[in-house]
């Protein structure tokens, strides 16, 4: 059986880790006159999955590609490992919404590719790949192109991409905002797998609640215009218990509610 779960508010600004890998501090970020984000402090730990929840426009994306060094801050400052994020790094792989892949290469090379960057030898840069597609369950596509797969199976592309990279830190921003519904839960389950096998950091995005209670250490809500940390929540779920028992679990069904009234605000 799983566990009474435990929702706790905690400090909004955020309080320090000792064995945070990534570590936000006074994050700020304006387009133009739009303020995106204000003062975001946080910290993500090995191990562990965090959530980012909250309305479209509230700046999920924008913290996450801030975190990966893709888009500069107005102010504040990203450490990965203690060290000042100017740029993307190899220690850091992600999934974005807008994610593509590469039209004329195979799915094999496509996962593979980080790989390449990196100057792997072919044969292990196959092993490699080939492991996280099945992880993922896209054995027998390694020879298809993407546009021969559906928008689902290439965000598996892209998750395999990311794993196959072996980063300390995985952004992962609504990756499986494209697949069906039976897929979906099968794929929360593979990525608790993989949380739990790689040991490593995980960012994830997503709109669904429930997804995010099923999967995450954390969720981080965030409130929009500018974003801010609104609340943090810690569902502490028996990961031993099978997953339809979770999805049943009073506990479970709890946190799900208290966060969906902390949300319904946001609703139009
Ligand atoms: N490159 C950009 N230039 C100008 N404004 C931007 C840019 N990117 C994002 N924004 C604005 O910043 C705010 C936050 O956008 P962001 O994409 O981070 O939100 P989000 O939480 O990821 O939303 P969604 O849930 O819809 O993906 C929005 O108001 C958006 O219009
Ligand atoms: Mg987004």
């Amino acid at each position: 059986m799983a566990t009474p779960m435990q929702a706790r508010a905690a400090d909004p600004a955020g309080t320090a880790r000792s064995d945070a890998i990534v570590e936000v501090r006074d994050i700020c970020k304006r387009y133009g006159d739009l303020e995106a984000l204000r003062g975001i402090n946080l910290d993500f730990e090995r191990g562990k999955l965090t959530t980012l929840l909250g309305p479209s426009g509230c700046g999920k994306t924008t913290l996450l590609k801030i975190i990966a060094g893709l888009v500069p801050a107005t102010s504040g400052q990203i450490r990965i490992n203690g060290r000042v994020v100017t740029g993307p790094g190899p220690e850091r792989a992600f999934v974005f919404q807008d994610f593509a892949l590469m039209p004329w290469a195979t799915v094999l090379r496509n996962v593979g590719f980080g790989l390449e960057l990196k100057g792997v030898p072919q044969a292990e840069r196959h092993r490699i790949a080939r492991h996280y597609i099945g992880e993922v369950g896209l054995s027998g596509f390694e020879e298809k192109y993407p546009h021969e797969l559906s928008g689902g199976m290439r965000q598996r592309v892209g998750i395999a991409r990311a794993f196959s990279v072996n980063a300390d830190v995985l952004l992962l921003d609504e990756p499986f905002s494209a697949v069906d519904e039976q897929n979906r839960r099968k794929f929360q389950e593979d990525l608790l797998r993989l949380v739990d096998k790689e040991r490593k950091t995980f960012l994830f995005v997503t709109h669904s609640i429930e997804e995010a209670v099923y999967v995450s250490d954390r969720i981080v809500l965030l409130s929009p215009r500018p974003g801010r940390v609104s609340q943090i929540i810690e569902p502490a779920i028996d990961r031993t218990a099978a997953p339809d028992v979770i999805r049943r679990d009073k506990g479970y069904l709890d946190v799900v509610e208290e966060i969906w009234q902390g949300l319904r605000q946001y609703a139009e």
